[in-house]
């Protein structure tokens, strides 16, 4: 269908479903376990309602805003996800294209199936990009890797820190099991993967981490870090504590622990009992974030911009670099309407004021 038909970010999902290779698709979708997680990350955002605000000329305010030192055209960032070739041949290279035309950093997988200098070319003159990293159990891997990260200028290390284990993600599981050969079979070629991507591209991770690891990250890079995969306050606070310049609410999009919160909900407490973050910490979030209404509920509640993960594979593997862009545009006036309709002109107009959870309210 051509892109100018997809009219919701969630357009895209139907279309992956029916157009993306099985093994693609159950690992893009694949979460842990029951997968309540996943579903629970965007219901979530459904008990959270506007408080519009009314008669106040907010028609021509712009959705440019910073993160960490970034800016962006958007208050939306590419979350990072690995493989986004399974889903297109030319994979983050049509991410990082569409992120240099609209405007919005792109955050690279240390999992990217393109590589780093692939990425690196792509960009436009002064496209800003986070790279993402895992630590490897061989430290003078990951030290290597850093100095290049560093010197090919990207704008921040992102430190994910909640998937060192790899969960059972139950569908990429399945699916390999399902194209596994029997094993009385002669041809065991295919059974490379019998416990899917996720486990098959992760055996260099060190699963042994500690919060003295951020030292050995800050020593040997002077970039910005962001901890992704912050699942509590007590963790916000630490890393607070430990100097990071930012963090991410995320629980990788119900891929890693079932039943941790929904980062919008986290995001709510933090506003709730310690507001006094906000002001020492740049504070983002991700996962079931699928509208422009999920992002500026975020925005009012705090978070200086929102990534999207799945929605950007998913993007790219039906329309590649276009369907990047496309996915920008619809959350680009998705944000734009939901602010004109409840009184904001510009980013920082949106305060905590503007969301509250939900009714019906019995007075
Ligand atoms: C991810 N995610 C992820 N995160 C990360 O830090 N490094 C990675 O390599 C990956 N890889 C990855 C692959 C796939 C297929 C998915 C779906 C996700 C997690 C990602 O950055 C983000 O937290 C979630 O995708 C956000 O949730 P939504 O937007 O997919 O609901």
């Amino acid at each position: 269908p051509p892109v100018d038909s997809m009219l919701l970010v969630n357009d895209f999902e139907d279309w992956a479903e029916q157009i993306l290779s099985g093994t693609a698709w159950n690992y893009y979708k694949s979460a842990a376990d029951r997968e309540i997680t996943a579903a629970e990350n965007q219901d979530a955002f459904r008990r959270y309602y506007f408080r519009p605000r009314m008669l106040r000329d907010a028609t021509h305010g712009s959705l440019n805003t910073e993160f960490v030192g970034m800016q962006t055209a958007l208050p939306i960032f590419i979350s990072p996800a690995a493989m986004a070739k399974l889903g297109h041949p030319l994979g983050e290279v049509n991410l990082t294209k569409g992120a240099g035309k609209c405007g919005i950093v792109q955050g690279i997988s240390i999992n990217a199936s393109c590589s780093l200098d692939e990425i690196m070319s792509a960009r436009e003159q002064n496209q800003q990009v986070m790279f993402q990293i895992y630590l490897n159990k061989d430290r003078k891997a990951s030290e290597a890797l850093l100095k290049k990260v560093t010197e090919l200028g990207a704008s921040a290390v992102i430190f994910t820190v909640d998937a060192a284990w790899r969960s059972k993600r139950t569908r990429d599981v399945r699916a390999k099991a399902a194209v596994a050969p029997p094993p009385s079979s002669k041809d065991q070629s295919k059974s490379k993967a019998p416990l899917g991507v996720s486990q098959a591209i992760s055996g260099y991770q060190d699963t042994n981490l500690t919060w003295n690891d951020l030292d050995f990250i800050r020593k040997n890079t002077n970039l910005p870090i962001i901890v992704k995969g912050i699942q509590s306050v007590e963790d916000a606070e630490l890393c607070v504590q430990h100097g990071v310049q930012g963090i991410i609410l995320s629980n990788h999009g119900g891929r890693q622990c079932d039943f941790a919160p929904a980062p919008i909900d986290l995001l709510y407490e933090m506003r709730i009992n310690k507001p006094e973050l906000f002001d020492k910490i740049d504070v983002m979030m991700d996962g079931g974030v699928r509208s422009g209404a999920d992002v500026v509920k975020a925005l009012a509640l705090g978070a200086k911009a929102v990534g999207l993960g799945r929605s950007f594979l998913y993007a790219n593997g039906t329309h590649g670099e276009d369907g990047v862009v496309r996915l920008c545009q619809i959350l680009a006036e998705e944000i734009t309407n939901t602010m004109r309709n409840i009184g904001a002109n510009d980013i920082s107009d949106l305060k905590p004021e503007l969301v509250g959870p939900a009714g019906p309210w019995v007075y």
